[in-house]
């Protein structure tokens, strides 16, 4: 980059807009300023008077980076582990594996391999799960750190109802998590976050969830769980906290749902608690594909869309089977026409980008190519026949194969690149 100079980024452009539905440019200039944010979308002429420099990349789609708003950095090399439904799944695979992040080498080599998959896919933000170690979890910031990607992450928080190897007792993980706030939270300009992540209510005591909820609240955190998933974990839920009226009222009842909560799954939640989740102002991380490797079921998109719940999408890796938001996408209509919630590609395409950036709370910064925002975004590949805002749409949400990604920015700066 010249230094001090606005650099262009010449191509076809897609963006959702802030005020709802999409937008298309067949050729254009994405204008970025030296300190990496947007200054315009503007036409050739436009874009010439402004940089000095234009990376010509007519033949491609400039989209807004993906927003991978739910996914665990631990299980990245256990995807595809198909092992029956959540719970045994969690036994048989995930568990044993997460122990393994006590040790310093694998973790730090399964935290470079994180990034690099996210990045490679056109991932701009994750919204991230560590493992219970502390190690491990300043082990992926300081990945997150090196790969220029951005996210909200946090240790998971997990004190009873799990093997040993992975439970951690509350007093000694919520000062880890202080520890860990005060090193990375509001790291690079708020390119990273520190978010408070109680795993799911099975393996959290009342106390540990109390305490993570003042935690949270003491640094206005993002909030990150699981929420009815599978019925048998819904079952379990109610056993192991019978004061609480439903799941819901588990998370409410400790102080941990309010505008900064990303709900994940959300598939077995009645009307009532839809409500619930509306008033509170949460958001949900919708993880279609991992819903289906775990027989969990197909979320109520329609539910959400009525209450005007904010929705973003997670891969759920290992779970999901992928890191390739696109894939969520598929699966996300897939799951939407099962529960009659038809949606659409523009739908779909907003939540994979600025659904995602609302639910982390990073809409001001990022999720569309608007001038104001950091120039997160993602180089597409545009097949030929992709042609026009139809095409461009079906590049950006079904066409990963046919549309692959050649480059990933965060705030202008090129984290990946295909060569
Ligand atoms: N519920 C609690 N932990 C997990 C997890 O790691 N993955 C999924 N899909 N659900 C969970
Ligand atoms: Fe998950």
């Amino acid at each position: 980059m010249l230094a001090g100079q606005s650099v262009g980024y010449r191509g076809a452009v897609l963006t959702p807009s802030s005020a709802g539905g999409v937008v298309y440019h067949d050729d254009a200039v994405l204008v970025v300023s030296p300190s990496g944010t947007i200054s315009a979308v503007a036409s050739i002429e436009a874009g010439r008077a402004a940089c000095p420099l234009i990376h010509d990349l007519r033949g491609s789609l400039l989209v807004p980076g993906f927003v991978d708003a739910h996914l665990h950095y631990p299980q990245t090399r256990v995807i595809g582990s198909a092992s029956g439904p959540l719970l045994t799944w969690l036994e048989r695979v995930v568990f044993p594996e997460e122990a393994r992040f006590t040790e310093e080498t694998y973790a730090r080599a399964v935290a470079k391999e994180f990034a690099l998959r996210c990045a490679e896919r056109g991932t701009t933000t994750v919204g991230a799960y560590s493992s219970s170690s502390p190690l491990a979890t300043n082990l992926l910031f300081d990945a997150l750190r090196e790969s220029g990607l951005r996210a909200v992450a946090g240790l998971v928080l997990m004190d009873q109802r799990c093997p040993e190897a992975v439970r951690v007792p509350a007093a000694q993980a919520l000062a880890a998590c202080r520890e860990i706030v005060s090193r990375w939270h509001g790291f690079d300009g708020g390119r990273l976050a520190v978010a408070i992540v109680p795993r799911f209510a099975i393996s959290c005591s009342k106390e540990l969830m109390q305490g993570a909820a003042a935690v949270a609240a003491e640094h206005d955190l993002c909030v990150m769980t699981h929420i009815s998933e599978n019925p048998r974990e819904e079952a379990e839920t109610l056993v192991v906290h019978p004061w609480a009226r439903d799941y819901l009222d588990v998370y409410e009842t400790v102080g941990l749902v309010g505008p900064r909560t990303i709900l994940a799954h959300a598939i077995h939640l009645g009307p009532a608690a839809w409500d619930r989740v509306a008033e509170r102002g949460a958001t949900i991380a919708h993880c279609p594909d991992s819903n289906f490797f775990l027989g969990s079921g197909a979320m109520r998109l329609a539910e959400a869309r009525a209450r005007g719940v904010t929705v973003g999408l997670g891969t759920d890796v290992a779970a999901g089977r992928s890191f390739d938001v696109r894939r969520t996408v598929a699966c996300a209509y897939d799951a939407s026409l099962l529960t009659e919630s038809a949606a659409t590609p523009a739908e779909l395409f907003t939540l994979a980008t600025l659904g995602g950036a609302r639910s982390l709370g990073l809409a001001e910064r990022v999720g569309t190519l608007e001038p104001g925002k950091e120039a997160d975004f993602t180089v597409l590949a545009r097949p030929l026949h992709a042609a026009g805002e139809q095409g461009a749409l079906r590049a950006a949400t079904f066409a990963a194969e046919l549309a692959p990604v050649t480059r990933t920015y965060v705030r202008g700066r090129l984290v990946w690149s295909r060569s």
